[in-house]
């Protein structure tokens, strides 16, 4: 990383208080509380109530964010928002949420990189704080995927919940934390395993789409699945390689909470102690741009996560999208 060191100065997370259980799906698809926890690793996951939007969960986690910081709105410089659920096509997520919490000096944006988001958000906005464009910025990761999934449909919609991350990034005085460096990749011939088909300029929304179930996720578990575990070894491998370290001197690997088995694969094939992993999908279920923050938000709390600490974030998502970020926690 050139320019500034730049560090992850507070963190704060939201998930509404509506709980959805497996035994709850059990009621509405063929599936058990058995199988969802084999498969998947999950318990349960947050649902919002009708009406409620990713600006809304983002509001909260950025407010949080902004106050643990001991910042005020008007310090943030730039809010970049990574969501696949924006409230609507525009104005972007990032100006609902300016707006709302009155950062008066912030520009910003929304970033799409499905699960990645989080690791690509994090990435994009420390430029501009490493650059010195900004001395604060605000990244979110929020999904409402309750919004987009399809509740007769059994293979995804016992996989994803609500909720929302954000983070401030400054800058930062050398021996602080600081993140390290970050490794991306996109591989677009993964596109059709994983996407909402409708909605977008290929096919506008019409009744046809509507009544073909077109503007929910749809996905090829097993491809997603192969991909994911693949790839968050090769990407998480290269980045430490790169800068001189191995898997065992990580304090934390934190990667996106996509399906335990996942995790799992991916860390025991690049020989992560697993006492290093920090898995809580279990609660959450697939939140898409806001797992990391939430895993990462839990790890602090259980005393997992520490001022220095070595930290991997590692995520594979739609797209295909890849993303690692590597860094020394801060606070
Ligand atoms: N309850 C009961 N049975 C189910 C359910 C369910 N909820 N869903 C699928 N099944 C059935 C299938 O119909 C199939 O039945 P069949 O053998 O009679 O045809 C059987 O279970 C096995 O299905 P598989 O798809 O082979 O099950 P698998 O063990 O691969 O698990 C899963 C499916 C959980 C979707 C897995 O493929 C997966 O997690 N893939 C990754 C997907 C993912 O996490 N995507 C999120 C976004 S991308 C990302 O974050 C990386």
């Amino acid at each position: 990383m050139s320019g500034r060191a730049t560090a992850i100065a507070s963190l704060a997370t939201y998930v509404p208080p509506r709980v959805l259980t497996n035994a709850d799906l059990e009621k509405i698809v063929d599936t058990s509380d058995e199988w969802i926890l084999q498969r998947t690793g999950i318990r349960e996951r947050h649902i919002v109530d009708p009406g409620v939007a990713t600006s809304d969960l983002g509001v909260e986690a950025a407010t949080r964010a902004i106050a643990a910081a001991g910042l005020t709105p008007d310090d943030i410089g730039v809010i970049v928002v990574g969501t696949v659920t924006p409230d609507m096509f525009f104005p972007s997520t990032a100006c609902l949420i300016q707006h709302r919490i009155g950062a008066h000096h912030a520009w910003g944006f929304d970033l799409s990189a499905a699960c990645s988001a989080f690791t690509y958000a994090l990435t994009t906005a420390s430029q501009f704080v490493a650059s010195g464009a900004h001395d604060h910025a605000l990244v979110v990761g929020a999904d409402v995927m309750s919004s987009i999934i399809d509740y007769k449909d059994r293979a995804t919609c016992v996989l994803f919940g609500d909720g929302a991350g954000a983070v401030v990034l400054s800058a930062a005085n050398p021996g602080q934390g600081a993140i390290l460096d970050f490794e991306h990749e996109v591989d677009g011939g993964g596109g059709p395993a994983l996407c909402m088909p409708a909605g977008g300029s290929r096919k506008p929304s019409s009744h046809e789409t509507v009544d073909q179930r077109l503007h929910y996720v749809k996905q090829d578990g097993a491809t997603v699945f192969k991909f994911a575990v693949r790839k968050t070894e090769e990407i998480a491998r290269r980045v430490l390689e790169r800068n001189g370290m191995t898997p065992g001197d990580l304090d934390l690997f934190v990667s996106h909470q996509a399906n335990r088995r996942i995790i799992l694969s991916a860390t025991e094939k690049l020989g992560v102690d697993p006492e290093k992993v920090i898995i809580n999908i279990e609660r959450f279920g697939n939140t898409t741009a806001a797992t990391i923050p939430l895993a990462l938000n839990d790890a602090v709390r259980a005393g997992r996560l520490k001022k220095g600490d070595l930290v991997l974030l590692a995520s594979v998502g739609a797209g295909f999208t890849a993303g690692t970020v590597l860094l020394r926690w801060g606070f």
